[in-house]
């Protein structure tokens, strides 16, 4: 049932491409326009939105830090992202107009079920993005809008954490949509682009020899730190939990911006850094400050490992590997900048003989608070 790879986890980073195709099904009609169907709350409601608050934790928090940058920028509506324990337990301001989404792949996870129920007695609308069919959170929230990742098996999530990242995409581009924005054009191109996703994070596992043999020359390294800007910065956070999680290593993920205020000082020759660069064909300097950052840390002995997009010569001198990926816009690059990164964790705890599938300690859902 492991369709011939070593773990789940591996058959579900392979699954990828489905998760996200299979999730962006029946959500786009031939003209491009968005139809999410199991969308019930009143398009009135969504219209008058203020804020939107995404609840989560763990992997499904970092597909709402990338959710925040995608629907901010579309929808100018600001977003906060909250782990689901610390929103609970303070008191956070939230009323009729918050749009609360609820992120899981399990549907059961106590402290997200909890922080719906709140986020409902605070007279929010609450929205589930969701995996498991007939679960909890789904039932308990005002309106689900269904990953189709398919079960999950390994503990950590990867097919999940791709087709969550598509459904608020979906979101965004949905509340766009609806509340008529000056940004059609882009909305437009946007879902032309999230089609061609399946087949680039195909690309990307075609790909993946070389970080499959850097973990394995890496089995024995104490720690390592990923760095990330945008949103690059969750996926550098999503790597380093992988790492953590899997393969018992120490792993910190940074904002690259927040190294000159401290984790800089953790630089000592030979320390690997993965540096999660942003496509040069970006409007902003976003590139540019990311690869002076790689400048930095080689410069003080680091060895550089580099997720860049195809054509990105501005990093190769700086890099001692460089794992490409195909372009695409800033905003969407997280479905293929993160595959590297699990598959590195992955091959890493694999070469270290430990179980993929149920790394020590953790449990697939975590039904107590
Ligand atoms: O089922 P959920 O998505 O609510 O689970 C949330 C976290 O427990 C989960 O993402 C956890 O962090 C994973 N082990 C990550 O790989």
């Amino acid at each position: 049932e492991k369709g011939g790879f070593r773990s789940f986890m591996e058959k579900e980073i392979h699954d990828q491409p489905h998760a996200v195709a299979d999730t962006l099904l029946g959500r786009l009609d031939l003209s491009g326009k968005l139809v999410l169907d199991e969308m019930r709350i009143d398009e009135s409601v969504l219209r008058s939105v203020d804020k939107i608050v995404v609840v989560a934790c763990g992997t499904a928090a970092y597909a709402g830090h990338v959710a925040k940058y995608a629907i901010e920028h579309w929808c100018r509506i600001p977003v906060e992202v909250e782990l689901a324990h610390e929103f609970r337990y303070r008191d956070p301001v939230v009323d009729e107009r918050t749009l609360v989404v609820a992120v899981s792949q399990s549907g059961e996870t106590m402290d997200t079920l909890m922080a719906v129920r709140h986020a409902r007695e605070q007279r929010a609308t609450t929205l589930a993005i969701v995996n498991t069919h007939g679960s909890t959170i789904p039932r308990e929230a005002d309106a689900v809008l269904y990953t189709h990742a398919g079960p999950e098996i390994a503990v950590a999530s990867t097919k999940a954490f791709l087709s969550q990242i598509t459904a608020a995409y979906l979101l965004g581009l949905y509340l766009a949509q609806l509340r008529g924005n000056k940004f059609a054009d882009e909305v437009a191109s946007t879902l032309t682009e999230l089609r061609e996703m399946p087949d680039k994070i195909q690309q990307v596992l075609d790909r993946s020899e070389r970080v499959r043999e850097i973990a394995r020359w890496m089995a024995d390294t104490p720690s390592v730190l990923f760095l990330g800007r945008h949103v690059g910065f969750p996926v550098a956070m999503e790597g380093a939990l992988k790492l953590k999680e899997l393969a018992y290593i120490h792993a910190e993920g940074f904002a690259a911006g927040e190294l000159k205020h401290g984790p800089i000082a953790l630089i000592e020759p030979g320390q690997p850094v993965f540096v999660v660069v942003p496509s040069p064909r970006g409007r902003n300097t976003l590139h540019s400050k990311v690869v002076s950052n790689i400048q930095e840390i080689r410069a003080r002995g680091a060895r550089t490992l580099v997720v860049a997009e195809d054509g990105d010569d501005a990093v190769i001198p700086y890099a001692d590997e460089v794992f490409f990926v195909p372009q695409t816009s800033t905003l969407l690059a997280p479905l293929l900048t993160v595959v590297p990164l699990q598959i590195f964790a992955s091959e890493l705890a694999n070469a270290k003989g430990l179980d993929v599938d149920q790394p020590r300690n953790l449990a697939k859902s975590v039904t107590v608070e």
